[in-house]
């Protein structure tokens, strides 16, 4: 989707120097002039969708404009990425995506951008646990049940997750590795749907964010397992990690961060970084994180530079054990 050429910028475009103007259209200096679009890679409800939008408030206030937040389902968040890296580099489309950017080059071996080179980092936002959880009348009750339930059910236990590429497909893969099962995965958009589908008991397990699951867990509309990082969390102190109860291999923190195309001018680059730092000193963010089991990065998380070194470490972790499981999005 193309976005109108601001008045502005329209008077940039007459300017000899196009370089001057920075990436495509942009009139650096005038940023923002007009609605920035922030798009999230899974469907609405969902956990990136909530971090997504308790930014974006903040962020739109700093920033002197709206913020709208447009959800590109599909393919386990590469169809969005791909759509921004395809955008002008005028800061109007941001995509904000999780540590999906850094599996996708490992299970997508046609990905359609290269998320080193086809983007420009902002910064990083929230390292957010996920759990194991299942359906209410899921017959397992502890970490240790279940997986002995999985390797005598392995034939008619479903495992729901938002797609190849999503952290809840890492998540359940770190868990098929660890036990050696190969489960029936049900794919959703997102795992706001999977989780309504979880607690309907259409679907038997799955791993998520616990910015999805926190709200869920304490109402008792699901049955909780494990948090997979390596201390157990405030938001859900009567749970165990994975460590504890029976799976060490199964650790993973989901982290988020900020992209714009890789052409977009470092001032809007700084303009972005500058309006997230405020956002994620934001008491209100950071009480609602709290709620939701996470909190803001440091501040010194929130430049392009350690997100790219996030990024670049992340892809050397995850690519070879991915490419060791076989499993592949197409
Ligand atoms: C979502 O927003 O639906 C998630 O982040 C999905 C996932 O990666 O598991």
């Amino acid at each position: 989707m193309r976005r109108q050429i601001p008045l502005a910028s329209l008077a940039c475009l007459t300017m000899l120097s196009l370089a001057a103007c920075g990436g495509g259209d942009a009139d650096p200096a005038a940023y923002p002039e007009s609605e920035i679009t922030f798009v999230v890679p899974f469907a609405a409800g969902g956990p990136t969708d909530t971090v997504t939008r308790l930014i974006a408030e903040p962020m739109s206030k700093e920033l002197g404009q709206q913020v709208v937040v447009q959800n590109v389902e599909g393919a386990g968040g590469t169809i969005a990425a791909g759509q921004v890296a395809d955008e002008d580099g005028d800061g109007y489309q941001v995509l904000v995506h999780h540590i999906g950017m850094s599996t996708a080059p490992g299970l997508y071996p046609d990905l359609a951008y290269d998320p080193l080179e086809d983007f420009k980092t902002v910064g990083l936002v929230t390292d957010v646990p996920m759990t194991i959880v299942a359906r209410p009348d899921f017959e397992p009750e502890t970490l240790e049940e279940l997986i002995a339930y999985v390797e005598e059910n392995a034939d008619t236990v479903t495992l729901a997750n938002a797609g190849v590429g999503a952290a809840s497909q890492l998540c359940g893969l770190l868990i098929e590795q660890a036990t050696g099962v190969d489960l029936t995965e049900v794919p959703y958009d997102g795992t706001g749907p999977a989780l309504t589908d979880l607690a309907g008991g259409q679907v038997d397990f799955m791993c998520d964010q616990t910015t999805n699951t926190v709200t869920q867990l304490q109402a008792e509309k699901i049955k909780g397992y494990a948090v997979t990082t390596p201390e157990r969390i405030d938001a859900l102190p009567d749970l165990p990690t994975t460590a504890e109860a029976g799976l060490p291999d199964v650790e993973v923190g989901v982290w988020h961060g900020l992209y714009v195309p890789a052409d977009t001018p470092d001032e809007i680059v700084q303009k972005l970084t500058d309006a997230l730092k405020v956002a994620l000193a934001d008491q209100n963010v950071i009480d609602k994180f709290a709620d939701l089991g996470t909190t803001p990065v440091a501040e010194d998380q929130v430049t392009p530079e350690a997100h790219t070194a996030k990024l670049e470490e992340q892809i050397d972790l995850w690519t070879p054990i991915i490419e060791e499981s076989g499993v592949t999005g197409g």
